[in-house]
């Protein structure tokens, strides 16, 4: 049978657990540009294009069904309960005048109580949060949210997009290794299971895609791997890929391509927002550093190109910073050499603002996650690689870092989406699927 495509028909939920820096500096921007205050830069499924059927190239939103700005419905979950505005001014990523502008829309927005365990975010310490007898409770009462949120707001769909804090360094274990396992852990309350899992458990469950703006693991565990295909619910992760690694890899492709030799990379950052403070403590850290170093070497291969890269020293550090806000500074020296191993040095000093790169990358993944749910895709998007540091793969294939080839392959599914027919109209997207939790 030949594969169709639900229309985008009715409004989309965007659930963000964390309205923080990076969720409130999107939900102001979309009802900026939605008021025709301001333009989306940086957004692809907005301002982009990708090649059309005679190579010729389009804009994406022409080529693919998405949703429209004035389709979606914001809401989350935080363990401060500020509303949008409160929260944007604190994050102090947008100037006042313009958050003062569309002050009355964003006062309208107030977290959820959050799912919240303080030993994942030791720094943090939010009253808003949630109770419950265990962690399969808790995960009900986040089905009961997300179920809640689309019939008050009229709402055909909902996708959830992880913005909350980067939680501390794990591994999976037993409990994350099939559904049966997770779903007693849930009952359990075994501490192994990180309230980001609970979220991404439930949204799964929800029939809702969810997308993984941090580097912890999240949905990135066999068990939600395996709910995610069993439950036909499109998953992605981890880490919004913006500022240093962006930089990264975009310039470490160019120097391979050249086969230009690399001996040391030292990355320094110094940042003084939230996600700054969350990441001083060294177990938060840790799940960051992971995310960061895996880059160099999936695009290098140094496995391949022992003479160029066999030697490399790559490091990476963050400092926490205040004065410097969400205005990320960063630093990069690289040691490469040429000719005959003669030696040079690059460096980039980036001066950016983390929150209006990372926006974007969170508007794009809502849309595409909720598109591939129409196309009827399911489990690990390998595709959306592109927006991420630390591309959450399937079946222990090498992720792709490259940025280029990122973007290749991300063109590469949507011209298969764009060429699918719209589904019958009788069979257009209903309310959003809710599979019954077996807990
Ligand atoms: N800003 C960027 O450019 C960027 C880039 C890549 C990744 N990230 C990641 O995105 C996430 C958000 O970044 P940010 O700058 O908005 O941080 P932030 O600290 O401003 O916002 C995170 C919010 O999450 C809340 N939170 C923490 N635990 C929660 C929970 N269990 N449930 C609900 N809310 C919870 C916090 O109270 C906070 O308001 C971080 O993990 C960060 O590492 C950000």
């Amino acid at each position: 049978m030949e594969q169709t495509i639900q229309p985008a028909r009715g409004r989309l939920a965007v659930l963000m657990p964390g309205l923080g820096a990076v969720a409130t500096t999107l939900i102001a921007g979309v009802v900026s540009v939605r008021r025709q205050l301001a333009e989306p830069v940086g957004s692809l499924t907005q301002m982009g294009r990708m090649p059309g059927t005679d190579g010729r190239p389009v804009r994406i939103a022409e080529a693919v069904p998405l949703a429209g700005l004035d389709q979606l419905v914001f809401g989350g979950w935080d363990i401060y309960p500020d509303n949008v505005y409160e929260s944007a001014r604190k994050a102090a990523v947008l100037e006042d005048a313009p958050l003062r502008a569309i002050r009355g829309e964003l006062e309208q927005i107030r977290p959820m109580p959050a799912v919240f365990d303080p030993a994942f975010v030791p720094n943090l310490h939010g009253s808003h949060v949630k109770s419950g007898k265990n962690k399969a409770a808790l995960a009900r009462a986040l089905m009961d949210d997300i179920a809640g949120f689309i019939a008050a707001n009229g709402c055909e769909r909902a996708v959830m997009v992880w913005c909350a804090s980067t939680e501390v360094y794990t591994q999976a274990s037993l409990v994350h290794q099939d559904i049966d396992a997770f779903e007693q852990g849930l009952e359990d309350d075994d501490p192994a299971i990180a309230p980001s899992m609970v979220y991404a458990y439930a949204a799964i469950r929800s029939g809702v895609p969810f997308l993984n703006g941090a580097p912890n693991l999240a949905c990135d565990v066999p068990a939600l791997v395996q709910l995610a295909e069993r439950c036909r619910v499109p998953i992605g992760g981890k880490d919004f890929k913006t500022g240093q690694t962006l930089m990264k890899t975009i310039l470490a492709p160019g120097l391979q391509a050249r086969a230009l030799g690399i001996r040391g990379w030292y990355s320094t950052n110094i940042l003084g927002n939230r996600d700054g403070y969350v990441l001083d403590n060294p177990e938060n850290f840790r799940t960051k550093e992971v995310s960061k170093l895996g880059v160099l070497d999936d695009i290098l291969r140094p496995d391949l190109n022992p003479d160029l890269y066999g030697d490399m020293h790559h490091q990476v550090r963050i400092n926490y910073y205040p004065p410097h806000g969400d205005n990320k500074e960063s630093w990069d020296n690289i040691d490469i050499f040429g000719w005959l191993g003669y030696r040079m040095q690059i460096k980039i000093n980036f001066l950016c603002r983390d929150s209006i790169l990372a926006a974007p990358v969170a508007l794009d993944l809502a849309l595409l996650g909720d598109l591939a749910s129409r196309a009827g895709m399911a489990g690990v998007q390998e595709w959306l690689s592109f927006y991420f540091k630390s591309p959450q793969v399937a079946g222990g294939a090498r992720p792709e870092h490259d940025v280029f080839r990122q973007l290749a392959r991300l063109h590469e599914v949507l011209r298969t989406i764009a060429d699918r027919p719209p589904a019958a109209e009788d069979a257009a997207a209903g309310p959003v699927r809710v599979h019954a939790a077996t807990t």
